[in-house]
């Protein structure tokens, strides 16, 4: 198996990092295809809690090349912060390795998402104010800042320096923001690039010819399908590509080097953010899954918010990704439920129903979720699925035409089942 796609299913947070954490164990590289430090990864292993962002989870097993590809973008400081953060736990970080073609996150990038957000009020995307999106921006205008400008200490300087004569204009005029201070933040990046400098590489070559080798070869990506900026519920989306073809130009593989796309969905669904969300609970219950789900933000901390699972959402992700198979996650939230609804079709505002996911963002606005309520299982998952859990896997399986290989029962690494 030379190359696996993991992605998420939903619209982010379906536990990507622990199902990356476990197949990697059995994988030679690890490599993260889209986004940046927007993504938050928390492994629990062996009692230790890590929270990484833009390093892959490999990275926690020695010998295990971790790239940071060419479609993701980097917060400089942030890179070097979760770096001395590994090494000070004793887990060495020599094996990463980050694309000269990735876009650096500037301090105004940051400074613009915050700004935008402010502007949009009641319209805001509710975006985790990384700067993802100006990064994105700037790289699709091709005046963004690459991660090989920092091989250059002169070229950095030069670019930093223009970049900010325009952008410093953007944030007063347009955003009310004071200016930045050129001087300092330059020699702030000069440092980070002078810890970043030995990580950098040709990491479409490295990834090929570790594929040319057999080696066994991970493509994660970040967020989920229904962020997708391109099939998503757009405007509420991330800026990059997290579904499963974007793999390819995101690591910079051809498409024929995919083996397997493992999908990874929650057992329900949860979303941050502002935007549509059919199945959103209501009443108690909803407090009831974000509590026992944890469903608070790595990266932003904010309370996510909670749905029964979207089964049209799921087969949308099936379709766009082409999934081969499923993990799904935390089943063990759902335990303590006489009874688990699941959204297996959408009633549109004319009164039809559908189970295909709309392709026009008003039906998807005003769609009601049509529910089937299935039996809870009401006992903790222990070494295997209980009757009523097997019969919810079984439902989800068979609504999908999609295997469900790995199931989540708890938040330790060795709790998933594998079903084969
Ligand atoms: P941005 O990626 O920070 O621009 O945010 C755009 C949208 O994507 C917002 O709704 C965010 O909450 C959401 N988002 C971005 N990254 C993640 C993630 O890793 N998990 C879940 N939602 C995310």
């Amino acid at each position: 198996m030379p190359a696996t796609v993991i992605v998420g299913a939903q619209w982010g947070d379906e536990g990507k990092g622990k199902i990356v954490d476990l197949l990697a164990e059995h994988s030679d590289v690890v490599c993260r295809y889209q986004g940046g430090p927007n993504a938050g990864h928390t492994i629990v292993r062996d009692g230790e809690t890590f929270k990484l962002h833009h390093i892959p989870s490999g990275i926690l097993y020695p010998g295990r090349v971790c790239v940071v590809g060419a479609g993701c973008v980097i917060d400089p400081g942030q890179l070097v912060r979760e770096i001395d953060g590994l090494e000070e736990r004793g887990i060495p970080t020599g094996d990463l390795r980050i694309s000269g073609n990735a876009h650096l996150i500037m301090p105004w990038h940051v400074a613009i998402d915050a700004a935008g957000e402010r502007r949009l009020g009641r319209l805001q995307i509710g975006t985790t104010r990384r700067g993802i999106g100006p990064a994105y921006a700037d790289k699709a205008a091709r005046i963004g800042i690459r991660v090989q400008d920092i091989l250059d200490p002169k070229i950095l300087r030069q670019k930093f320096e223009t970049a900010l004569a325009e952008k410093n204009l953007e944030l007063e005029r347009l955003h009310d923001h004071p200016p930045l201070e050129a001087e300092e933040l330059a020699d702030r990046m000069e440092e980070y690039a002078d810890r970043l400098r030995p990580y950098v590489d040709d990491t479409s070559l490295l990834v090929d010819r570790a594929l040319r080798d057999g080696k066994r070869v991970l493509l994660e990506g970040a967020q989920g399908t229904l962020l997708d900026l391109d099939h998503g519920t757009y405007p509420f989306v991330t800026s990059s590509n997290p579904i499963a073809g974007a793999a390819t130009t995101g690591v910079g593989i051809g498409p024929t080097r995919i083996d397997r796309v493992l999908g990874v969905a929650k057992a329900y669904v949860t979303r941050v953010g502002e935007g549509p969300f059919p199945t959103e609970i209501e009443g108690p219950e909803h407090a009831r899954v974000r509590e026992i789900g944890a469903e608070f933000g790595t990266t932003t901390g904010r309370e996510r918010r909670c749905g029964w699972l979207d089964l049209v959402a799921l087969r949308f992700a099936v379709r766009v990704n082409g999934l081969t198979s499923l993990a799904l996650t935390k089943l063990d939230v759902l335990s303590s439920f006489a009874e688990v609804p699941v959204c297996v079709r959408y009633r549109l505002e004319d009164g039809t129903e559908t189970a295909d996911f709309p392709a026009h963002q008003s039906d998807f606005h005003h769609c009601r979720p049509v529910f089937e309520p299935l039996p809870g299982w009401q006992r903790e998952i222990g070494g295997e699925l209980p009757a009523a859990a097997q019969e919810y896997v079984s439902f989800v399986e068979e609504a999908l035409g999609v295997p469900v290989s790995l199931v989540g029962t708890g938040a330790a690494r060795e709790h998933v089942l594998s079903l084969g």
